[in-house]
């Protein structure tokens, strides 16, 4: 039998390329690895090459022309994709009022609207071979919001209703449907955590009305990130776990901290819960002052 075709987006760096590490060690799936087309050059700083299992191709998301031509070259290839990788993706901080309409239309973009047109690339050979797997990489942002962190929860939120909604139609067909809910990761991806305009002013400015907000939970953040001891390999080996288990769940915690925001979601009255988040937020006395 010939191995089952993974493509995984995003995996230029960090947990899309922890994922294809994972992927590529177990030697039991063909892997299509892909990144944006100025990113193709980490594959080979990172020592992965081309051979019979692993192809490298340049995808950037949100260009509907380069994934309806990548899957149809896959289809014509391999007969399609068995399993495929939302992970690209990434995040805006800002305050609400300091997100404009085409920073939130690029942040839907990019992390809800291109993994759902790729979703329906690959759906048609799924249903004719009536198996597959879709695995959304979400977060903890998905089920709860943090201040700052508006439109990138708005974009893991509008991710995970889709999800839910597809866990349901395609059981019919056998394919599975699996959101990945990492938190915290032990990594420098706040380094990478993209400002707005305005929140890039706002956070600068201490005469700002938002300037507390950004500078509490930055270096909140940043500290949590170095203190939790889950990583991109922690969260690489769940997403491996969804991709060998016959039935997966639907949402799947990829980190510790994601298991615990859950149930204290699902036990703790919403009035309680509200406030004891916000009361634990850095230095709460001082925003708004
Ligand atoms: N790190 C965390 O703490 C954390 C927590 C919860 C959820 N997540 C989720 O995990 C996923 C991976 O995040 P990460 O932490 O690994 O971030 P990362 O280190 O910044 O990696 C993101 C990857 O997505 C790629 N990407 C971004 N925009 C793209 C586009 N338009 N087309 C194709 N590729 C694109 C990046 O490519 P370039 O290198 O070309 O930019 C990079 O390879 C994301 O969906 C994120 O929301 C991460």
């Amino acid at each position: 039998m010939s191995k089952q075709l993974v493509l995984i987006t995003g995996a230029s760096a960090g947990l899309g390329l922890e994922i294809a590490r994972v992927v590529m060690a177990s030697n039991q799936y063909r892997v299509v690895l892909t990144a944006r087309p100025n990113s193709m050059g980490r594959f080979a700083d990172e020592g992965i090459f081309e051979n019979e299992d692993v192809l490298l191709r340049p995808l950037d998301i949100t260009s509907a022309d380069m994934r309806g031509e990548l899957i149809a070259s896959i289809e014509a290839q391999y007969g399609g994709v068995d399993i495929l990788i939302n992970n690209a993706g990434f995040t805006f901080r800002a305050v609400v009022e300091d997100v404009s309409e085409e920073d939130r239309l690029q942040q839907m973009n990019t992390n809800f609207r291109s993994p759902m047109e790729l979703i329906r690339l690959c759906l048609p050979s799924m249903r004719q071979k009536r198996q597959g797997k879709i695995i959304n990489i979400s977060s903890v942002g998905g089920q709860m919001a943090m201040p700052t962190m508006a439109v990138y929860s708005a974009s893991k939120h509008a991710l995970e209703g889709a999800t839910e909604s597809l866990w349901y139609e395609l059981k019919p067909w056998n394919i599975k449907v699996t959101l990945v809910q990492p938190g915290f990761i032990n990594s420098k991806g706040f380094e990478k955590v993209r400002k707005t305009e305005l929140s890039s002013l706002s956070s600068k400015e201490t005469s700002s009305a938002y300037h507390q907000h950004y500078i509490n939970m930055e270096t909140f953040i940043e500290k949590v990130m170095h203190l939790t001891p889950s990583t991109s390999t922690t969260v690489a080996r769940n997403v491996f776990k969804v991709m060998r288990t016959k039935n997966p769940k639907l949402r799947v915690a990829g980190t510790w901290d994601a298991v615990f925001f859950t149930l204290m979601k699902r036990f703790i009255p919403q009035r309680i819960y509200h406030a004891i988040l916000y009361y634990l937020l850095p230095n709460i006395g001082k925003w708004g002052k």
